[in-house]
């Protein structure tokens, strides 16, 4: 197990200051900044889109760092790690049960619907949707094909003969959940000190070597390996757009760097993309 291939905070990089007050950046350089990112998307024949938990905020699924984020109540270290999955699994699935009580009931918002669009703008060939988030609503929401970098919190796993399915109960009774085997269940998640799910990675880096362009929508880019993704785009002279409500520490080196909503502003970043597809379409 790597450094490199955990998904944790990469050493000495802080969270960043929790901003009481939203200070919408001249509308001049907005304006401009944004119609940059719509001409990149527009002209865009491929596109790779990495996506955290601030994509699923405005459909009320908490995020981990933001003002209300999980780390701010909770610590990772007691409900987020092998270790204390082995100290207390019942502490850890009361935890994991209460979260998808809140996600079972959350509705994909219009960003995870632009992103349903792009994908059919483009083609599956042509585009590749990679998520840190477990909640699953980039599926609810349509999205075809999905990297989950740190697996999906519908799904769990047995510790024991490794036995992988979904369970959609909640609340999940009784608590903690065994399997056929008798073994302990657990969800099907990446917590802090594991690798990646096998393969998910190394299918994330080779859309991001091969595409066009990056979009980098709600993500603090504190976690790796998931926040090196746009850096390897970078370095390979790959466009990466944006979207935050708060700068990130990939915020200057980002070809465009977008300061908002992701469900107000990929709407906007998509639209010139699937008009041009619509046409085309009708065209032929
Ligand atoms: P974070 O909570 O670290 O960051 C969420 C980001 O979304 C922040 O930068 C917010 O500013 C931004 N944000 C919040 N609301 C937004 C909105 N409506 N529109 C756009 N941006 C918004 O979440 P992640 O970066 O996804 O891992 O965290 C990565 C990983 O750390 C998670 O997958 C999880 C966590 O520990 C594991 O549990 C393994």
């Amino acid at each position: 197990m790597s450094t490199q291939a955990d998904p944790v905070p990469k050493q000495g990089s802080k969270a960043p200051a929790a901003s009481c007050l939203y200070v919408p950046p001249p509308v001049e350089g907005y304006a401009a900044a944004l119609a940059r990112g719509r001409d990149l998307v527009r002209d865009a024949p491929s596109a790779v889109v990495l996506t955290g938990a601030g994509i699923s905020a405005e459909s009320g699924v908490p995020t981990f760092r933001g003002p209300d984020g999980l780390w701010r109540s909770f610590r990772p270290e007691d409900l987020a790690t092998p270790a204390a999955f082995a100290n207390d699994p019942l502490l850890v699935w009361q935890w994991y049960d209460w979260r998808r009580e809140r996600i079972v009931v959350a509705k994909p918002n219009a960003g995870h619907r632009a992103l349903v669009e792009l994908e059919q703008a483009l083609g599956p060939r042509c585009f590749t949707l990679v998520t840190q988030n477990v909640d699953g609503l980039h599926r609810l929401a349509g999205s075809a094909a999905v990297i989950h970098l740190h697996g999906d919190i519908w799904f769990v796993r047995c510790t024991v003969c490794e036995e992988r399915h979904e369970e959609r109960s909640v609340p999940l009774r009784p608590l903690p959940p065994r399997c056929a085997c008798g073994g302990l269940l657990r969800p099907d998640v990446v917590w802090f000190n594991e690798p990646l799910p096998a393969g998910a990675l190394e299918q994330a880096m080779a859309a991001v070597r091969a595409t066009d362009l990056v979009l980098v929508i709600g993500t603090s880019s504190l976690v790796y390996p998931a926040a090196a993704l746009p850096k390897i785009a970078l370095e390979a002279h790959i466009p990466v757009v944006v979207v935050n409500l708060e700068p990130t520490p990939l915020w200057h080196s980002a070809t465009v760097a977008l300061q908002g909503a992701a469900a107000e502003l990929l709407p906007q970043l998509v639209e010139g993309k699937v008009h041009r597809a619509v046409k085309a379409a009708q065209e032929r």
